[in-house]
């Protein structure tokens, strides 16, 4: 009745358009990605919805490393749903949508990569009918991505306005992450920003230094500008507040890696208006990845 009663408001503020979905929405996608695993996206993703909450803004964790569950583990959560039961029609989107103890709510992935890889198209209006409406309880939806780069992690890069790539130090992070890059650089036909996270930093000098290397590699390879968005310095504290279920921005404001997250959420609520990229028609850009 409620939902029902929202729907209503929103047609009329929509100016009596027709269809709320068919407008472009005020919900910014942000999506996580990298290509190594094990780098610190789920944490990221966690900690950087937390510090946006504390500084006014409205985040959903959108878990879209499917079958793994790290965005609940992290909270210390146990969801009731997940998007199974969105895609098996046994709920809503909104209905699967989970607030945890720490008043960021987030949507469980549930199984496997291969209910979200061959979606009926009455599920891919379902979904994304879902997603779009999503904006009536957020500002901004993070989408935590699995490692590696696969077909659901470049479709969840392409719905976003702004991707953030988490890499390391590590060689192999940072030449993982680079073809992710170049794959999605070949692949986009859309606007997307490309964010770099220089994550477990000996120091940001160090972090500087891996960035720079990698924008003069994208400049000259792939002729793509990709930005500079803050690095996490390496810090013990984040495993035990992992060992306690409890997300270090919670566990341990002072901590440095609670700091840095802090520092990037303001960096991205600083971002003026006009900066913010191409509004997306989520339904339908939803509709043109997932269909096949
Ligand atoms: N800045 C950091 N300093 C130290 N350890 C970190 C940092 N970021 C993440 N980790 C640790 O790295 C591991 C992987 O983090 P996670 O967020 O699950 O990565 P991903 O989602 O990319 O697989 C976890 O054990 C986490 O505690
Ligand atoms: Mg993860």
């Amino acid at each position: 009745m409620n939902d029902q009663a929202q729907v209503l408001r929103t047609l009329m503020a929509n100016n009596g358009n027709g269809d709320i979905f068919s407008k472009n929405s005020n919900m910014k996608v942000i999506t996580v990605a990298s290509g190594k695993g094990g780098v610190g996206k789920s944490n990221f993703s966690v900690n950087l919805a937390l510090a946006l909450k504390e500084l006014g803004k409205k985040p959903l964790i959108l878990d879209a490393d499917f079958g793994l569950a790290n965005v609940e583990i992290i909270l210390g959560e146990r969801p009731k749903y997940n998007l199974s039961h969105v895609l098996n029609e046994q709920c809503s989107m909104q209905e699967i949508v989970t607030e945890s103890k720490y008043g960021v709510s987030f949507i469980s992935g549930g199984s496997g990569i291969k209910d979200m890889m061959f979606l009926t198209p009455t599920q891919i209006d379902k979904v994304g009918r879902g997603i779009a409406s999503l904006e009536e309880m957020s500002d901004l939806l993070v989408v935590d991505t699995g490692a590696g780069i696969n077909e659901i992690v470049l479709k969840f890069c392409r719905l976003a306005q702004d991707v953030y790539i988490i890499i390391t130090p590590e060689p192999t992070s940072i030449t993982d992450g680079y073809a992710l890059i170049k794959t999605i650089a070949n692949q986009m036909t859309e606007h997307v920003r490309v964010n770099i996270i220089v994550n477990k930093a000996a120091s940001r000098q160090e972090a500087v230094q891996v960035f720079n290397n990698l924008q003069s590699v994208a400049k000259a390879f792939l002729k793509l500008e990709i930005q500079y968005a803050g690095f996490i310095p390496y810090d013990e504290k984040l495993f035990m507040a992992g060992k306690n279920q409890v997300p270090i921005a919670i566990y341990d404001q002072r901590a440095k890696s609670s700091v840095a997250y802090r520092e990037i959420a303001k960096q991205i609520c600083d971002v003026k208006e006009s900066d913010e990229g191409e509004k997306r028609n989520l339904l339908n850009k939803f509709k043109s990845l997932f269909s096949h």
